[in-house]
């Protein structure tokens, strides 16, 4: 029989894509977001492009009543937690609501699934949990460090989520991901920022549709083959299909005893600021125009992963390149210049 996933934060645009892929992989689904960076209109077409209906409640994780009564009417097999704030830069203006959001949401969560016996759980966490690593690749035993309070958020969450599985039947498994890139193929779901991206590639496509002038490359004296930062862009239907070897591989220890499995969700293959800019040129046919600027505070030089053991373990390998990002990142683009606005 199918398996019932909860996907907190499933509105998102990466919890929209793990929907098409839940779905696609025969697991019903059910969809819990506050749309607080979302728009309902991403799950309309997940609908479209999967056939197939699922229940969606717009709830807070931290409106414990209302996610009590989600428990209570539906036998839930396994949670993916995505449900989160992610911005960098807001996160150290407005640390307080990261931590209310992000930690208070993920306790509600927790206590009510182990009240009602669910203990499955995938966690999106980052890459930014290492910090500025001391060399790179990155491997899933590297130490751990926050630089800001939204780092700190998902090293929190972790921590908790390590105490919670040596102590109660929780089989968790956290996700790193590097960063994340790119669209579904059907142009139909993609990354919708509100306002100015903070993030590279959003930023380099409202470029390239002509809304912003040009892209501010932050620093052109890194260490780094031409100076620019560089980081491993993996495309959002691989990461996606990360979460379903995660939920396929998932077994519970014969003691049922808890455990808590760690894996980065990279290509293991590094980008310049300059090769994904010339990428995306490729994609769109068009130059796009840039200007080194001053490093971004709290940047780092270099980040890719070591995702040998997700292959191993999981059986999962990114399969998409850097080109089939930004082409779908451009499809996307085109035949939806404001998000889900054009609606
Ligand atoms: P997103 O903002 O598109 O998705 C997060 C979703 O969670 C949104 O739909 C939002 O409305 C919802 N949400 C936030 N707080 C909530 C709450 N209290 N109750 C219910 N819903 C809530 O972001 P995304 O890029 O899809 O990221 C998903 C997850 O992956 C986040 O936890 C993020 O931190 C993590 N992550 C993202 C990246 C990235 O670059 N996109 C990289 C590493 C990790
Ligand atoms: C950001 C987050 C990090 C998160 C990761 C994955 C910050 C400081 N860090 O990391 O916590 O885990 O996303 O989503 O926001 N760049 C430009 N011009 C731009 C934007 C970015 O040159 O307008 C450069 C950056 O300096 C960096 C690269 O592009 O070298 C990628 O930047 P970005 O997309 O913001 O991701 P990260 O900095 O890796």
């Amino acid at each position: 029989m199918s398996k019932t996933v909860l996907v907190a934060g499933g509105a998102g645009y990466i919890g929209s894509h793990i929907c098409i892929e839940l779905l696609d992989a025969d697991f019903k689904i059910i969809v819990v977001d506050n749309l607080s960076n979302s728009d309902k209109k991403s799950l309309e077409r997940v609908t479209q492009i999967s056939g197939k209906q699922f229940e969606f409640y717009q709830i807070d994780l931290r409106d414990e009543g209302a996610l009590n009564d989600v428990f209570i009417n539906h036998k839930i097999d396994a949670v993916i937690h995505l449900a989160g704030l992610k911005a960098v830069g807001e996160s150290c203006e407005q640390p307080l609501m990261y931590y209310q959001n992000n930690i208070n949401a993920s306790l509600v969560l927790f206590e009510l699934m182990q009240k009602h016996g669910v203990t499955d759980l995938v966690f999106s966490s980052s890459a930014t949990v290492y910090g500025d690593p001391a060399t790179v690749p990155i491997d899933e035993n590297f130490p751990l460090t926050a630089t800001n309070p939204y780092g700190r958020t998902k090293l929190m969450i972790e921590e908790m989520l390590k105490d919670i599985a040596a102590a109660t039947s929780f089989n968790v498994v956290l996700l790193r991901y590097f960063n994340p890139a790119g669209a579904h193929e059907s142009g139909l779901i993609g990354e919708d920022p509100n306002g100015i991206p903070n993030n590279l590639l959003p930023y380099v496509s409202q470029v390239a549709i002509g809304k912003r002038d040009k892209v501010s490359v932050f620093g052109g004296d890194y260490a780094t083959p031409d100076g620019t930062g560089v980081r491993d862009y993996i495309h959002v239907v691989d990461l996606a299909k990360g979460h379903v070897k995660a939920l396929q591989t998932m077994k519970q220890p014969k003691d049922n005893k808890g455990v808590c499995k760690v894996y980065n969700l990279g290509t293991g293959q590094g980008y310049s600021v300059l090769e994904a800019i010339s990428a995306f040129e490729q994609a769109c046919g068009h130059e796009i125009a840039y200007e080194i600027v001053d490093r971004r505070p709290g940047d780092i030089a270099e980040c890719y992963a070591e995702p040998t053991l997700a292959n191993q373990e999981l059986g999962w390998q990114a399969e998409k390149s850097i080109s089939d990002m930004m082409k779908d990142a451009w499809r996307w683009q085109t035949q939806n210049p404001n998000g889900y606005q054009d609606d």
